[in-house]
This record gives structure tokens, C-alpha cells and sequence, in this order.
């Protein structure tokens, strides 16, 4: 049986809240054992893992695969390849694929072209509503049956509030949360970046911050009302983040999620008019970023999640008007976080690593697997201190529109363990 022994490992686990240093003794794909000083046997692959920390593999709760349908944008075996690279041992498939992943037999292909073609975990996210329509509502109990871990229509909102409030009393009968893209189509008048001071002087229509404040403010008066598990999608205004808080303080079962060029970028990038800045919602001004690095800060945000939505060149070199909205974020969401939330703002790193482990487990409800001997050998190791520039021609990823491209960020996921092999990394 494979052995794969880790020395001189800085364990940071927020599952079981605690930071030490120890081996990591794997056989097979469980770890067998945690102590000091583990010798290897004859046939015994050694790492030295000396500077390095080693976490319980991430989760990315919100990843565009695009498989069925869009494989030019990216499939389930380049789209796990680049999770691996960017530090995930699970990802959360959103089902806006062509046709729409609203059925028992599309999450089952989903499942099977995972295990043939994928490297990491893939957890299928189901659709709302039937293809996505946001009229009637897709067969929770099948789908559930299926493997689907969450529910979205993400992409687009459910604008129907009676909709949505049948979609929160059925998710109940399931168990599953209702993932929220909220976004009201009227309010954001077909724009293509914030409204605010560089939409005016950029001459592009704007996406006011109420768009989505009203769609969280309905979401989570439902959630109260219905008793539903609601988990707001790609949260970027301050409105919505202190509706999210006070929501918490009441006992109302609402997550969120915040993406990295959410916390990293403000709409400023949008200034000389790069499309690998137009994403939806959009990025935002520096009192909105502020808010969201807070929320994430003091838990009212959950989990990191990149929204990873690859689109292709000619998605993408035409009029910023023109452009699809969406950033290639997977294999920069680690190191972004790195950089500005912990060597910037000095988040805890404990903290940061639950907003990809324990946080997105738990909107999800999953049975989640910390460091211990017996469980599953998933593990994330990262180097705090590697300086590296942003890339997107070393992508894994077929989608290189990411706006950080040649910016320098400082600590990177360096190696990814999947059932007990090493995916990525030496
Ligand atoms: O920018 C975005 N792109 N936002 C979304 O909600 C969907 C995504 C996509 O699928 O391209
Ligand atoms: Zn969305």
C-alpha cells in the first residue's frame, strides 16, 4: 500500500481548532497517523514540509465548470485540474450549464464526468428552477437523491418572490440550502460595472449597489418567514453585508460568501476598460470592498468562494458592453486572500483558512473532515511566504480572463492532497 509521510508539518485546523507541529503519516488515501518524529518504512515517499502549512483541503462552494455544453470555456478535467493548482480538494459546480443541471440524469453525468475526468471532488449544485427559468420549480427529492449538495439558479436571480418562497419551503423537506444570486434584473438596467463616480467619467451604464440589497433584503425576509437555509452568493455591498449581520443577530439561518476580486479590487480597475474586469456583481468601490473585508473579518461573511466563471478570448476581446461578465478566479483565490487578508489586514490565518474549510462545509451542511487519523488524506499546504506575479499563460484553467493578471502576490497554495496523492506540488 502507498505510505506517504509529511515531516515537519505547521498543522493550522480550524475543525478542530488547533495549530501544532507534527508528521503526517498516509497510507493509502487515510491518514494513519499524527505525531513527532514518524520514521519512514522501506517504501515510504517523504516530503519535507519544513516552512509550511498544512491545512485540511479547501472548498470552493461556488465554481463554473461549464461541462455540459460550454466545454470551450472550460470542462470538468481543465476546471479541476486549476481548483487542484489553486489549492481545492472540493469544488461546488454551479449548474447554469447548457442544458441547465435541473434533473436527476444531469447531476448523475455530472457525477460520473467527475470521477473519470476530474482530479479533485466535485459537489453538483442543482438548479432553482426548471432550466433555470425561474417559473416552476425542479424536483428537490430526486435531485437531492442524486447527489446534489445545494440549490441555485445562479447566473440569474429568481425574480419571482412567490417562486422563491415555494423553492425555500420544498429545500426544507430536502435539506438543502438555497444558494442566492442576488440580483434584481430591473434595478441593475442592464449595466456593466458599479454605478458610482468611474461609471460616470468611463461613460458605462452603471449597476447600482441596490440591485442586490433589495434581492438580499427579500431572500433573507423569505428565509425568516419560510424557516429556509439561505446562503447569498458573491455578497459585494456594504448594504447587503449589514443586512446579512443584523439577519444573523436574529437567529435567521443566512450565510454568505465573498469573492476575491470583491475584497482585492475596487472599480477604479475598470479604468482603461480591461473586460477581465467586468464580472457580475461588479467590483465595487473602496467603501463596499472596506465592508466586505470587515464582514469577512468578523464571520458575518462564511466563506471565500472565487465564482470561478471562465469565459474564452472572443468572450472577451470585444466593447466592454459586449464582453460576458465573469472572472478565471480559481487559481488566484488562495494567494489573493493571502495577500491582503492576512500579510495586509492581518487576519488570523485560522480564521482565513475556515472561510475555505470549516465555513463553506458547514453552509453546506457536509459531515467535514479536519486532520485526524482515519479520515480521508485531503490537504491544502501553503507557502506564507512564496512571492510569485499572477500568470494566466500558466492557467490550468481554459479561461485566462483574470483582471489580476502581472500583480504580485505574497503566499501561494504550493501542494494539493487528494485521497492521499499528491495531485499538485513535488
Ligand atoms: O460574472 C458572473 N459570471 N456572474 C455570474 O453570476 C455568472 C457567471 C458566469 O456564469 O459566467
Ligand atoms: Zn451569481
Amino acid at each position: 500500500m502507498p505510505q506517504l509521510l509529511l515531516k515537519n508539518c505547521q498543522i493550522v485546523d480550524p475543525a478542530a481548532k488547533k495549530e501544532y507541529f507534527s508528521d503526517i503519516l498516509i497510507i493509502e488515501n487515510k491518514i494513519r497517523t499524527i505525531a513527532r518524529d514518524l520514521q519512514p518504512g522501506p517504501d515510504t515517499k517523504v516530503i519535507d514540509l519544513q516552512g509550511k502549512i498544512v491545512a485540511p483541503g479547501f472548498i470552493d462552494i461556488h465554481v463554473h465548470l461549464r461541462e455540459p455544453g460550454d466545454e470551450d470555456k472550460e470542462t470538468i478535467a481543465t476546471g479541476t485540474m486549476a481548483a487542484a493548482r489553486g489549492g481545492f480538494t472540493s469544488v461546488v459546480a454551479m449548474p447554469n450549464t447548457k442544458p441547465a443541471i435541473d434533473n436527476e440524469a444531469a447531476v448523475e453525468y455530472i457525477k460520473c464526468k467527475a470521477l473519470s475526468d476530474g482530479i479533485i471532488e466535485v459537489l453538483p449544485c442543482a438548479a432553482i428552477t426548471k432550466g433555470r427559468k425561474g417559473e416552476e420549480i425542479s424536483e428537490y427529492g430526486i435531485l437531492k437523491k442524486a447527489g446534489a449538495v445545494a440549490l441555485s439558479d445562479d447566473g440569474d436571480p429568481v425574480a419571482n418572490p412567490e417562486v422563491m418562497r415555494r423553492a425555500m419551503e420544498y429545500s426544507l423537506l430536502v435539506n438543502l440550502p438555497i444558494i442566492s444570486h442576488c440580483e434584481d434584473k430591473n434595478l441593475a438596467g442592464g449595466g456593466a460595472m458599479h454605478e458610482g463616480y468611474y461609471s460616470t467619467i468611463l461613460g458605462l451604464k452603471g449597476i447600482p449597489c441596490l440591485a442586490e440589497d433589495v434581492q438580499v433584503a427579500r431572500d433573507i425576509a423569505l428565509a425568516e418567514y419560510t424557516g429556509a437555509k439561505l446562503h447569498i452568493a458573491h455578497i459585494s455591498t456594504a448594504g447587503s453585508v449589514e443586512l446579512v449581520r443584523t439577519a444573523k443577530k436574529k437567529g435567521i439561518r443566512v450565510t454568505a460568501e465573498a469573492a476575491p476580486h470583491h475584497f482585492a479590487l475596487t472599480d477604479a480597475e475598470v479604468v482603461g476598460y480591461n473586460t477581465n474586469t467586468k464580472v457580475n456583481p461588479p467590483l465595487r468601490s473602496e467603501e463596499h470592498v472596506k465592508a466586505i473585508i470587515e464582514a469577512i473579518l468578523d464571520g458575518t461573511i462564511d466563506a471565500i468562494a472565487s465564482d470561478h466563471a471562465p469565459h474564452t478570448v472572443e468572450n472577451k476581446n470585444v466593447e466592454y458592453d459586449y464582453a460576458s461578465f465573469g472572472i478565471s478566479g480559481i487559481e488566484t483565490s488562495v494567494a489573493a486572500a493571502l495577500d491582503v487578508l492576512y500579510h495586509q489586514k492581518k487576519m488570523p490565518l485560522i480564521d482565513l483558512i475556515s472561510r475555505y474549510t470549516t465555513g463553506p462545509a458547514s453552509v453546506l451542511g457536509l459531515d467535514y473532515q479536519g486532520l485526524e487519523p482515519g479520515r480521508t488524506a485531503n490537504l491544502t499546504i501553503l507557502d506564507l511566504e512564496q512571492i510569485k506575479r499572477v500568470d494566466v499563460n500558466s492557467f490550468a484553467s481554459k479561461g485566462k480572463n483574470n483582471p489580476f493578471h502581472g500583480r504580485e502576490f505574497k503566499g501561494w497554495p504550493v501542494m494539493t492532497i487528494y485521497q492521499g496523492k499528491v495531485v499538485v506540488g513535488n
